[in-house]
């Protein structure tokens, strides 16, 4: 069964709960979801990973400093390019519209692309990955639903 790593910062809760509703969505669809925080994700867990999502709160309209900080530290995965042809993706939780929701993600997908990875969009809602404004809302839960399955079809496609 394809593994899909979900990691994460979060202080208040409403990114590990966007988290927690993409594993549940991932294992649903056939795949081994597992959601770490991103203090306690070490490197070998990417590499293990079939497919990663990364996921931040909105501070000062981009990634928190820890996941920053993970990002850089997996610097030591790409000069072998360790993470090329993976399936990537990211979401993100803000404080309000115009926060910087957008720029959170892009800012995560960034990385995620310079590491060689194939990141999932979203044709239907939030295109760049799933955001939420605050705690995520039921509208956020079924974005998680739908983006969740749309990696793990990735996933699954890749890891074949
Ligand atoms: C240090 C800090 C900086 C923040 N910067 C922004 C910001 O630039 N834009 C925004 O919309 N919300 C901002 N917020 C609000 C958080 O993004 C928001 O509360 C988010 O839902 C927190 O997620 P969490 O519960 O997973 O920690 C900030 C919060 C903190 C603590």
């Amino acid at each position: 069964m394809p593994k899909v790593l979900i990691t994460y910062f979060s202080h208040g809760g409403n990114t590990r709960k966007m988290a927690e509703a993409l594993a549940q969505a991932i294992s649903q669809a056939g795949c081994q979801a597992q959601t770490k925080k991103i203090s306690e994700t070490t490197l070998d867990d990417l590499r293990g990973a079939d497919g990663i999502l990364l996921g931040s709160p909105c501070y000062f309209g981009s990634m928190a400093a820890q996941v920053k900080q993970f990002l850089d530290e997996s610097i030591a995965l790409f000069g072998k390019g360790e993470l090329v042809g993976k399936p990537a993706g990211a979401f993100a939780s803000t404080g309000g519209i115009g926060g910087g929701g957008e720029l959170t993600i892009m800012a995560m997908l960034s990385g995620l692309l310079i590491h060689g990875m194939v990141v999932q969009g979203l044709r239907k809602g939030g295109h760049f990955g799933p955001l939420a404004i605050g705690e995520p809302d039921q509208r956020v839960l079924d974005e998680c639903q739908r983006y969740g399955e749309q990696f793990a079809k990735l996933v699954t496609k890749l890891a074949a």
